[in-house]
């Protein structure tokens, strides 16, 4: 059986990477070629559109940056959708909103194709490692259909529920995460204001219950100040934030908060540092002297 996959960047290259290593045979594409050469140098034959990718696999996965890029891949002028054959199964693996990802079921369904919405949580080493957790969203009988292809490149795999409830956990997931970094930064730099260490504050913060678990996880790149080599880029945080306000928008939720920290990261990539790891928003909050220089100028 032939797997399509779309979508090489750090994600989508290391899962694509792991169906190879498993003995499938990938018919691939990217809109930058070169991040696809690993995977050629195996038995990968590269696709040169998103239409040229689905014309011969049963099962075609998508692991792209958001929703614009999912759609321009499946309905655009090379898109996909029109090209795989009839009970096909398209898995989106890409960060969306659940209402984008609703469409999309609905999309395949209307062509005769099947469709999951299967976001993932876990980040690079994960991805490499094949120990991503998936949330699933559509049939359970599709599911089956690919489960053992997720196995490849996860080790959870939760059935969410019906269409669209994949993407609606992942962007829950994903809200909490975007807020929590931004308090975090926002700790760290009140902390150094008053006069603390950097090394004290985290030896303290992470030990205590009030810090999220995946915070230690950054606390290398945070004492070093090197965010370069994302693991999850900050501009793709910034945006699941953005879809999850779309969300709260169209469901009639409230998030202040999030909100805000929407922008704080929105600021970062206007100052040049949306390619850099998310945990960059502690070196961007941390480097904002403003405070420093008024209290200075008053004492
Ligand atoms: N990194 C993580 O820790 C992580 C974890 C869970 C979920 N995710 C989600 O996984 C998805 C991929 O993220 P990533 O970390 O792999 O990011 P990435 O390295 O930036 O890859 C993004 C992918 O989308 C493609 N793309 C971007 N804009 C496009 C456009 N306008 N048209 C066509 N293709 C476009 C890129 O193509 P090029 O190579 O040509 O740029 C690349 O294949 C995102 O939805 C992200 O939110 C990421």
């Amino acid at each position: 059986m032939k797997i399509g996959f779309i979508g090489l960047g750090i994600m989508g290259s290391r899962m694509a990477g792991n169906l190879q290593k498993h003995g499938y045979t990938l018919v691939i594409h990217n809109r930058t070629r070169h991040k696809a050469g690993p995977l050629l140098a195996g038995d990968a034959r590269w696709a040169a559109s998103p239409a040229d990718a689905a014309s011969e696999v049963e099962i075609l996965f998508t692991m792209l940056a958001h929703p614009e890029a999912v759609e321009e891949a499946a309905l655009g002028k090379d898109g996909f959708l029109s090209r795989l054959a009839q009970g096909s199964l398209w898995v989106d693996c890409s960060t969306v909103n659940p209402s984008f990802s609703k469409r999309m079921a609905e999309e395949s369904q209307a062509r005769g194709l099947h469709f999951l919405g299967a976001p993932v949580t876990g980040s690079k080493d994960a991805a490499a490692g094949g120990k991503l957790v998936f949330w699933v969203g559509g049939d359970a009988v599709d599911l089956e259909k690919c489960r053992r292809l997720l196995e490849c490149m996860g080790n959870k795999i939760v059935h969410t529920g019906g269409k669209g409830t994949g993407a609606s956990l992942k962007i829950v997931v994903n809200q909490l995460l975007g807020a929590t970094m931004a308090a975090f930064a926002e700790t760290l730099a009140l902390g150094e204001s008053l006069g603390l260490a950097r090394d004290l504050l985290l030896g303290i913060l992470l030990n205590t219950p009030a810090a999220a678990p995946f915070l230690a996880g950054k606390r290398e790149r945070i004492e070093s100040g090197n965010f370069e080599d994302a693991d999850f880029p900050l501009q793709w945080l910034q945006k699941d934030l953005h879809l999850a306000a779309v969300s709260a928008y169209e469901n009639g939720a409230a998030m202040p908060l999030t909100n805000v920290a929407k922008e704080i990261y929105r600021l970062a990539i206007r100052d040049g540092k949306g390619e850099k790891d998310f945990s960059a928003i502690c070196g961007y909050l941390g480097e904002d002297r403003v405070f420093h220089t008024t209290r200075e100028t008053h004492s």
